[in-house]
């Protein structure tokens, strides 16, 4: 081994200086612990066809599995096919399922028609991801008639991964646009309006596919006055029915993003208990089930002096079971609508100008918590601070797109809309709170600076009459 290279910190330049020498190559990597040899494999880049195998193939015989996997990676690279035999024999027989991943995906990228048998074989392998592997594989040749029936045969699959790349790929499943709208567009009259009436009602009038982005804060279960519902099955069957109408009138692979948290009803007495229900995770199934699917799930974190204080019984008694923290966060759950096509699609409705007006240029949050503290309103008791509206109108939607709150109370989110150069449309039952919509919607700086934002009130007879085209 050279001295001088050994004596040196394990550095890029000395990765490159090791690649062009093979035979120091060999005599490193066997004096090195574990972690080196990882870093060393990780870093090695483009390998040429051609390139001494020798340090590799000694590698495969290491004890450690991620060794393993990462020499049959950077073997792969050389796309060489007279290294087949040794894939398959890694491919069957190693006992490291994430090695015989490694080296399926290896045989794939071969792209030689001698590597199909084996790869047919794995296709009813026990580990979906070497199963999908092989398909990879496969699919670079799926023109061909056999090549395709033996995929199709995936079509029952129990992994749902699976059945999905092959409908897609094989079945040529794709989706069909039931509107005849741009992917930009959206119908005229639920532009800028603000709609006085129960969504469930309202929704029955709106086209498919009008929306481009729903955000929203379903009435908590029977906790304000505003939403007193005779059991929680009938609560959840009605917010049901409401997001699979929201799932209709949204756009392809569009989002919806639902606020909610746990709610506690308290007891009634000493006697009894108290009882919380957990919102977000019973909800969550319902969306999943009409075919929302989950992308993200965001915390809302207030601060502790803005929460109701449960500590009081547990900071004196100190009692375990009986420990009562306090809820300082709300879920933002982000849901797309299922969609075959990727979000490069969705952003490639747009002109190149809407697209770069709509960058988010400015300083944003990079995690998934968001620190924001609650805003307190003297009409509405549970409004959205204008920027959790902001952040989820900037990260989910372009400009001069259709925000959706069917649930819009006090109506912020209409008023981030505007301020950011989107147009809304907010339904809400209550008179109250309509009144306080205009009140909000004048504090927009857009409202009156142009004449494309006037929000427009509108009662749900009238609403209806304007898509018979009477009004
Ligand atoms: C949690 S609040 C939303 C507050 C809103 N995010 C804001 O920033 O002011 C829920 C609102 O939904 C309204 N609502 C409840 N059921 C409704 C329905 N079926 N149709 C329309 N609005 C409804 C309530 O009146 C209430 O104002």
């Amino acid at each position: 081994m050279n001295r001088s290279l050994l004596g040196k910190q394990v550095n890029r330049e000395m990765i490159d200086e090791l690649k062009n020498n093979t035979q120091a190559l060999l005599s490193f990597l066997q004096n090195q612990n574990d972690g080196t040899i990882v870093y060393v494999l990780e870093k090695l880049g483009r390998l040429e066809n051609g390139y001494s195998r020798e340090p590799l193939l000694n590698l495969l015989n290491n004890q450690n599995e991620n060794i393993r996997a990462l020499s049959v990676k950077n073997l792969a690279k050389m796309s060489d096919v007279s290294l087949l035999p040794v894939f398959v024999k890694y491919a069957s027989k190693d006992e490291s399922t994430e090695v015989r991943r490694e080296a399926v995906s290896a045989i794939g990228r071969l792209r030689n028609e001698q590597a199909i048998p084996t790869l047919i074989k794995f296709l009813i392998d026990n580990d979906p991801k070497v199963v999908m592997q092989a398909i990879r594989g496969l699919l670079i040749f799926a023109d061909r008639l056999d090549i395709k029936q033996e995929l199709k045969k995936l079509l029952n699959h129990p992994n749902e991964l699976i059945k999905e790349v092959i409908n897609k790929e094989v079945n040529g499943f794709s989706y069909k646009s039931n509107s005849s709208q741009k992917h930009d567009e959206f119908p005229d009259q639920i532009k800028n309006a603000v709609v006085h009436g129960d969504v469930q009602e309202i929704l029955k009038y709106v086209p498919d596919e009008s929306v481009h982005l729903t955000f929203t804060s379903p009435p908590y279960y029977n906790a304000r006055d505003y939403s007193i519902y005779q059991s929680y099955d009938e609560y959840l069957k009605i917010l049901e029915n409401i997001f699979k109408e929201v799932h209709r009138v949204t756009k392809d692979g569009r989002f919806f993003v639902l606020n909610t948290s746990p709610i506690i009803i308290p007891r009634i007495s000493r006697a009894h208990a108290s009882k919380r229900y957990p919102i977000p995770y019973d909800v969550h199934p319902l969306l999943v089930k009409m075919g929302w699917e989950f992308i993200d799930d965001i915390v809302w974190l207030k601060s502790e002096a803005s929460v109701k204080n449960r500590n009081a019984g547990f900071l004196q008694h100190r009692k375990p079971l009986a420990y009562k923290p306090n809820a300082v966060t709300e879920m933002l759950m982000v849901y797309r609508k299922k969609s075959d096509k990727l979000i490069d699609w969705n952003i490639q409705q747009y002109s190149w100008d809407k697209v770069k007006k709509s960058k988010v240029l400015d300083k944003y949050e990079t995690s998934n918590v968001w620190r924001i503290d609650p805003t307190f309103d003297k009409i509405h008791s549970a409004v959205f601070p204008i920027e959790l509206c902001n952040r989820v109108v900037k990260f989910y939607s372009f400009i001069g797109d259709l925000i959706f709150d069917p649930f819009a109370g006090s109506g912020t989110l209409g008023r981030a809309a505007l301020n950011l150069n989107r147009h809304f449309f907010l339904t809400e039952k209550e008179p109250k709170y309509i009144n306080r919509i205009k009140e909000e919607l004048n504090k927009s700086n857009n409202l009156f600076s142009l004449k494309d934002s006037q929000p427009n009130f509108i009662n749900l007879e009238n609403f209806i009459k304007s898509f018979k085209g009477t009004i």
